[in-house]
């Protein structure tokens, strides 16, 4: 069953088959109204369901958004109002759903639950970001990426602050793509020790430094992430905020990274904390195509789930 659950399953050449389809079809519909169907019309009669247990403005839009340009149509479902809610199963759940709709994105807690969906549905599961992981996000950066830098192997991403399942993702196509991977981070606030040694084993070594400055030496982008994540806890906030305080992405950071570096953030953002207004609403920013990217990359992601690509 083609999942899209890790960036880690896939291999290079599936990636950039993905990125090459998220980029041919943003092309071909340039300047068309929004809520037209693609010439193809590929998922015709395919009903995806889209399921929330945590909020979501950009997931939840484009996932929308990609199915009815590929002539299908989305069922939106929050956890909240789902006997999910409730205490019903993952398992029961994903049964259900798989007798009536063809596919489901889900963003959901524990990444435990994303496994058992695709073991239970029967249909296609596509992580809309857990605790651990988001890897749709990920294709949107490196369609982002491409589209200012050119070709991705041997670019170096410098990242800033916090890592949680955004740098998870990230680690994860840096080293299938052969990209430089630098992070600028505290004792407590890296990378899962199990990513790091996937990334060594498959031959990528990620730098990581506590000095925020000397992790953004030669990279041409630099990425930060919130430093409350939702599945951070509330009273972890002050604590987070001291901590990280040191590595917010000011004019003067982006300075020590290369002149042209461009800036990108999976959003929501804020200001004042992991990055400063100069920066991410300056010139280098391109987080904009970043969140317009999530609905051209998930349409490659779509396509490739109900078989329909290449
Ligand atoms: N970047 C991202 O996943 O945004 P949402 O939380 O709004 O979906
Ligand atoms: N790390 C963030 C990403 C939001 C898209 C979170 O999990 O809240």
């Amino acid at each position: 069953m083609p999942h899209f659950i890790d960036i880690a399953d896939f291999s290079k050449e599936a990636l950039l088959a993905m990125l090459k389809e998220a980029r041919r079809r943003k092309v071909a519909r340039a300047g068309w109204p929004k809520g037209r169907v693609d010439a193809d019309a590929p998922l015709t009669d395919h009903v995806l369901a889209l399921l929330f247990e945590k909020p979501s403005t950009r997931t939840r839009l484009s996932f929308d958004m990609a199915m009815r340009q590929l002539g299908g149509a989305t069922v939106i479902m929050n956890a909240g109002d789902m006997q999910l809610g409730r205490g019903e199963s993952i398992e029961d759940t994903a049964h259900v759903l798989g007798r009536m709709v063809d596919g489901v994105m889900a963003r959901v807690h524990g990444h435990d639950k994303i496994e058992a969906l695709a073991e239970h549905a029967g249909m296609p599961v596509i992580n809309g970001l857990t605790d651990l992981s988001h890897p749709c996000q990920i294709m949107a950066d490196l369609q982002t990426l491409e589209e200012h830098k050119g070709a991705l192997e041997g670019l170096t991403v410098a990242w800033v602050g916090d890592c949680a399942n955004v740098t998870r993702s990230w680690i994860e196509a840096a080293t299938l793509l052969g990209m430089h991977f630098r992070i600028g981070a505290p004792e407590g606030y890296r990378p899962e020790e199990d990513v790091l040694a996937w990334a060594k084993e498959n031959g990528a070594e990620v730098f990581i430094t506590e000095d925020a400055a000397e992790a953004v030496q030669g990279a041409d982008c630099v990425m930060t992430d919130t430093w409350i994540s939702m599945h951070h806890k509330e009273e972890e906030k002050a604590k987070r905020i001291a901590d990280l305080s040191p590595y917010q992405v000011t004019p003067e950071l982006m300075a020590q990274a290369k002149e042209d570096a461009i800036f990108m953030h999976c959003l929501p953002a804020h200001r004042g904390e992991e990055v400063a207004a100069e920066v991410i609403d300056g010139p280098a920013s391109v987080v904009f195509d970043e969140a317009e990217n999530r609905l051209h990359a998930q349409k490659a992601i779509l396509l490739h789930c109900f078989g329909k690509l290449g």
